[in-house]
């Protein structure tokens, strides 16, 4: 059952994806278009079949979500105000900035030089989202097609494979993720929230609603005159003369990641001289869970699991939630390593880390006077940088007793990488480069994350292809020589925009 809703949320202008993640319509495919006729595009934006965030019962059949990147925009006579008006990293896109491509890991191999698409003239103008409970996939696509057809050209189309929720390393994956706060209960800017909680302002998943600053994040707000004919916008709650162009849409990073399941089995494989117990714990170490999913720490579960979403069911019958818990009780990563690929992606610490209730304390951590608060500084602010995660796996799956032989060749797989946020910057740009990419976490140096990591030598020479694995009684374990696992090989930015919002684009006068 859907959890309630206040009245002031707007669902039927929110997309889909937003609050479902379509995870009945296990079929999906990403087709990426540039505009080759304007006005025909804009026609067909006008009223395409969008699916809203309103109602999932009964499941559609089919159902459709469009993104516009920036390069879109400009390409459907988007005014220029307008697109200046989106965030800076939005504007300037994944795919075309070398500093950035620094920043988020972007190198070498994952170097945008090397993309399928998403740098240079490969940036796509609009992504459509194409889901579909079985069956009904193919015909689907290709109405859709035909009907964008006069205005669109397709630059690529991205398949996805049903992997029935299992990435294809083989791990459980879609088991965390934030729960958005759609009853508006949450306090903003809770100064007090010294405890982890999965719960997070709707302002930080959707423009025009306060996020976990207490604040409304920038976006594109109009004269109300600009949208007189048609009064398609709603008026901003910061600022009720304005009309909101953001409301209801939120920024969205793709990535296609190509992972390098037979590399990742058969380092392990070595790394463990075959015996198969201890290549599974060297596997559940660097992603930070069991290959079922259960986390590392104490979750209050000690039982076999069969896995159901994030609940799973233990032996005893009784239903247990395999996203319940911290890492307060494993500070030195002697059971989740520090560095383990979930503990890097939601260190899960609250905003503050632990400490006395009440002003005083408050006031000590947060001027910085408190030493240990000082120490955690780096991963303190776990709830400014969390993402809804909405990939799908693609390619043909592989199973172990695969992986552990010769690779054939010209096989490929992967994640294509999904994710939703207010702010690309602070949340996904924020996690894949501090805590992925960078070289710095918690107390570790030299290493970064154990699957997505580049392993390049730092500009020093050092190398940066270990993983630590703290021991209670001695120095760190070492996992050494790690390969390159995973390559990036296409992304983008895009805007996904309130259904409002999609038509007053594709309406408002172009820019001659
Ligand atoms: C091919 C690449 C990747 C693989 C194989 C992978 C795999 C996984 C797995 C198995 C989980 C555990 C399941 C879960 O907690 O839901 C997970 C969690 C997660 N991953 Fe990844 N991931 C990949 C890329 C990324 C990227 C690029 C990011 C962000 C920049 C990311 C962010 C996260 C986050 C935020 C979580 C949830 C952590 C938590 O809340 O505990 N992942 N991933």
């Amino acid at each position: 059952m859907s959890a309630p809703v206040a009245a002031s949320v707007e669902l039927g202008d929110i997309q889909g994806i937003v609050r479902f993640g379509y995870k009945r319509h296990t079929q999906a495919a990403f087709l990426l278009l540039r505009v080759r006729d304007r006005d025909a595009a804009r026609a067909w934006l006008a009223s395409a079949p969008v699916s809203s965030a309103a109602t999932i019962e009964p499941p559609p059949d089919t159902a459709m979500q469009v993104a516009l990147s920036s390069p879109g925009l400009v390409a459907l006579g988007v005014a220029d105000d307008i697109v200046q008006g989106f965030s800076s990293e939005f504007v300037s896109g994944l795919g075309n900035d070398a500093s950035r491509a620094r920043r988020l890991g972007d190198v070498g191999t994952n170097a945008p030089l090397h993309w399928q698409w998403g740098s240079g003239e490969r940036v796509p103008h609009v992504l459509l989202m194409l889901y579909a409970v079985p069956g009904r996939l193919a015909a689907f696509q290709r109405e859709v097609l035909a009907a964008c057809a006069a205005g669109f050209e397709l630059m690529a189309n991205l398949p996805s494979t049903d992997m029935h929720g299992i990435e294809p390393f083989g791990f459980v994956d879609g088991i965390s993720q934030p729960q958005l706060d759609w009853q508006r209960q949450r306090p903003a800017r809770d100064a007090e929230q010294t405890t982890y909680t999965n719960l997070g302002c709707l302002g930080e998943y959707l423009l025009g609603y306060p996020n976990e600053y207490g604040g409304y994040t920038d976006r594109p707000v109009l004269d109300p005159q600009r949208d007189a004919q048609a009064a398609l916008l709603p008026r901003a709650e910061d600022a009720p003369d304005q009309a909101d162009l953001g409301r209801n849409g939120s920024y969205l990073v793709m990535r296609q990641l190509r992972q390098d399941v037979h590399g990742f089995w058969q380092h392990l494989d070595r790394q463990a001289g075959g015996d198969p117990a201890l290549r599974e714990h060297l596997a559940a170490a660097l992603v930070g869970r069991t290959r079922k999913g259960e986390p590392l720490v104490h979750y209050g579960a000690a039982a076999p699991l069969v896995h159901n979403g994030s609940a799973a069911m233990a032996a005893g019958g009784a239903v247990v939630d395999l996203n319940d818990f911290d890492y307060a009780g494993d500070p030195r990563g002697l059971r989740c390593p520090l560095g383990a690929h979930v503990r890097r992606a939601n260190p899960r610490n609250a905003d503050l880390p632990p400490g006395e209730p009440g002003l005083w304390s408050w006031l000590k951590r947060t001027l910085g006077f408190d030493a240990d608060a000082l120490a955690h500084d780096r991963i303190a602010s776990t709830r400014f940088h969390r993402l809804l995660r909405r990939g799908r796996e693609y390619g043909a799956p592989v199973m172990l007793s695969q992986a552990l032989e010769a690779a054939p060749a010209a096989a490929e797989v992967g994640l294509h990488f999904i994710c939703l946020g207010a702010n690309i910057a602070r949340q996904f740009e924020f996690v894949q480069s501090a805590w992925m990419a960078g070289l710095h976490f918690d107390r570790l140096s030299g290493e970064s994350d154990p699957l997505l990591g580049t392993r390049e030598p730092t500009p020093e020479g050092r190398p940066t292809n270990e993983f630590s694995m703290p021991q209670a009684d001695g120095p760190d374990q070492c996992l050494a020589g790690l390969p390159q696992f995973v390559t990036v090989t296409g992304g983008a930015y895009f805007f996904l925009p309130g259904i409002c919002a999609l038509r007053y684009l594709a309406t408002a006068p172009p820019k001659e």
